[in-house]
């Protein structure tokens, strides 16, 4: 029998054994009394009664054994002309710092913190600072606008927020503070204190009283100790896209969470204490929480915080610079980053020019990775190249290759087979297993592994309703694929209203109560339809208000900007055409299958529930003026 596989199947003959037995890497204040409690079920808690701290066991525990001198964050900003190290002593001193000026303006154990901030090593100090305290983060993605940002405000209460003066996106600042400033006008909540990161590029104007300059604060901040928290007390919130405008907050725990992740450092990704791991996304997304944060340092790796792209920031060899720059061993990226390479650089030109002799291997995830991007990865760089399969929900892979315990075969389109813990099956609409090959819902039988997520913020409800419904005894994934002869898993498509636009999770539902929002739209439906560099993109068809008559341009352009404002533009929402009406099914549903399919002149059958076909005509028309669906003949 393989590694993998003795590995997997004991995590699921005994659970029990095998997570303590991960846990002890870890150092806890008071060991667990039971590893898993499933009084509750289906809710579940793992290292019930046991007492640690996250920050404890990502900062101050590799001071203690040594690695005070090591560098913790390797800060690269391309857009900003910087690189600075902090090694982990330096990094404990600036965490007990920001801790103490936390707890000085009122954070205290429990508490909500949200930070909204660009790449920069304080958004990471922040977190660590909460997790140090006991308070609980919850990072907003700085490419939302201010209506998300009040969302999360009003759904986790902040006693205070984190950000900074602004971003940086190549050839412009985007300022924080106006967003900021405009999400709490919006919220219900109003958060106690603002603390401000003022940055060279943009000065914020702070409001007395509410409002504290970061370098200030911190300079009068006594530093605090890290203070035990339960394992299943909250160690971050983070909100993802749904069905709907309301966002669901996916809660992580600390026990299970450090345990699971510190895990997947040496044995998914195969990476040793003390060598340089990175991942290229934003602490803004699940990626950044578990592979730019915790989990490189729960493990006594350097972690890479980088605030570029990966073209552009100058050029397509970026991501080759900075792995011989800081002797990265271990990349970690979505597969529209290797697209956007490849579009600039397709004979790999850039790749020659560094030294990337000590670069192990390359892990991709985010969005379904097509096979021609990761043959053409593999073949540039000459080091397995792994497509892996996880979601903000469950915090790390449910499908990978697990490089650090034994390279499994490749197979392009596919991220390999379930890691420890995770009991994936595929099922049909009636709950049975389907046979290998066909396609069906995946979903994974409860008790789901440590570190994925408990429940939804104060929505244990939704929870129940959005995951667990569907399938009695089951976590619902919400994607569906298949599995082949060799029980390798290929993810195919979504069984919902979200999308995947490069490697950014949204929601059609959401776009679609924008739009619906404006004076003269009567109704509307968002799909997602095929692109080459980012996946999907969000495309809008609207049906005007009665006696509403505009030209298409000038409305187009103010749901755009409608979307801008009230999403952000990591929305990526440029596409919108007016029709007259939409095709439905006769009880009244609208048919976005059928148009995501007509759009992507994928094969497609006329409906047989459909109330009137010659709406699809016009429909096609309006794609074809956005430049999908096939041509007429
Ligand atoms: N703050 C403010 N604006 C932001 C932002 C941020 N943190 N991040 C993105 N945006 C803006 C961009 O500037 C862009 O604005 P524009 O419409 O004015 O051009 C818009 O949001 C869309 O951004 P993005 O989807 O990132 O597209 P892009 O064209 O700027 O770059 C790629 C394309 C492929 C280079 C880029 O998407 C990328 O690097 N993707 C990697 C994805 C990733 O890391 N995913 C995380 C999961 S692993
Ligand atoms: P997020 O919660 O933002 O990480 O998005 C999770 C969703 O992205 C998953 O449910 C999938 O739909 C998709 N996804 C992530 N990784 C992969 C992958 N390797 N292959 C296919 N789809 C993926």
């Amino acid at each position: 029998m393989s590694v993998y596989r003795n590995i997997y199947e004991r995590s699921l003959e005994q659970p029990e054994v095998f997570w303590a037995e991960a846990a002890q890497a870890l150092h806890w204040e008071r060991p667990w009394t039971r590893v898993l409690d499933a009084e509750k079920a289906p809710f579940y808690r793992w290292f019930e009664g046991g007492r640690l701290n996250t920050c404890f066991n990502a900062v101050d525990r590799h001071v203690a054994s040594g690695r005070g001198a090591q560098a913790a964050i390797v800060y690269d900003s391309p857009l900003t002309g910087t690189t600075r190290s902090i090694s982990y002593a330096e990094l404990r001193d600036l965490v007990a710092r920001c801790a103490g000026m936390l707890v000085r303006h009122g954070v205290r154990q429990g508490d909500r913190v949200i930070v909204y901030m660009p790449m920069v090593p304080e958004a990471v100090v922040a977190m660590l600072a909460c997790a140090r305290i006991g308070a609980v983060h919850s990072v907003v993605f700085g490419g939302f606008a201010a209506h998300e940002l009040a969302t999360r405000i009003d759904d986790a209460k902040p006693v205070l927020v984190v950000s900074a003066s602004c971003g940086i996106e190549p050839g412009r600042i985007v300022p924080y503070k106006p967003l900021l400033d405009a999400a709490i006008d919006q919220a219900r909540h109003k958060p106690r204190h603002c603390i401000v990161l003022q940055r060279p590029q943009a000065a914020a104007a702070l409001q007395p009283g509410r409002d504290r300059d970061w370098a200030e604060a911190l300079a009068e901040a006594h530093p605090v100790d890290c203070v035990p928290v339960d394992a299943t007390d909250p160690l971050y919130i983070l909100y993802t896209s749904g069905t709907t405008g309301q966002p669901k907050g996916i809660v992580r725990d600390n026990g299970g969470h450090a345990a699971a992740l510190l895990w997947t450092m040496r044995h998914i990704y195969g990476v040793q204490p003390g060598e340089v791991f990175w991942a290229a996304s934003d602490v803004g997304w699940v990626v950044g929480h578990s592979y730019i944060v915790y989990g490189p340092l729960l493990n006594g790796n350097t972690t890479i915080l980088y605030e570029g792209k990966p073209v552009g920031t100058p050029d397509p060899g970026a991501f080759w610079r900075v792995i011989s720059q800081h002797a990265v061993k271990v990349l970690f990226t979505a597969p529209t980053a290797f697209r956007a390479i490849r579009k600039e650089d397709p004979e790999g030109q850039h790749i020659r020019r560094y030294d990337l002799s000590g670069f192990r291997a390359l892990f991709l995830a985010g969005e379904r990775c097509d096979p021609d991007t990761l043959l053409w990865a593999e073949a540039q760089l000459g080091v397995p190249v792994i497509d892996h399969w996880w979601q903000t929900e469950t915090g790390w892979a449910i499908c990978a290759n697990p490089l650090g315990v034994e390279l499994l075969p490749v197979k392009p389109g596919s991220p390999t087979l379930p890691m420890p813990g995770y009991d994936v099956r595929v099922l049909d609409d009636e709950g049975h297993e389907v046979a290998p090959g066909q396609m069906g819902a995946i979903v994974v039988r409860l008790p789901l592994p440590p570190g994925c997520l408990p429940t939804l913020w104060n929505a244990d409800d939704r929870y129940r309703q959005a995951y667990l419904a569907r399938y009695p005894g089951y976590y619902l994934t919400g994607d569906a694929g298949y599995r082949d002869d060799d029980g390798y898993l290929f993810i195919m498509s979504r069984i919902d209203d979200v999308i995947n636009v490069a490697g950014h999770r949204l929601s059609t539902g959401a776009i679609e109560e924008v739009l619906a929002g404006h004076k003269d739209v009567a109704e509307c439906a968002v799909i997602g339809v095929a692109d080459e560099l980012k996946g999907e993109l969000p495309l809008g068809l609207v049906v005007l208000k009665a006696g509403v008559d505009r030209p298409e341009a000038e409305l187009a352009r103010e749901l755009v900007q409608k979307v801008r404002d009230e999403i952000g533009p990591v929305a990526a929402f440029k596409l919108v055409a007016v029709v007259r009406r939409l095709p439905k099914t006769r009880s009244g549903k609208i048919l976005r299958g059928t148009m995501k399919k007509i759009a992507d002149r994928s094969e497609w059958k006329m409906p047989a529930t459909i109330e009137d076909p010659a709406v699809l005509d016009e429909v096609t028309a309006a794609l074809r003026r956005l430049g999908y669906a096939a041509a007429a003949t």
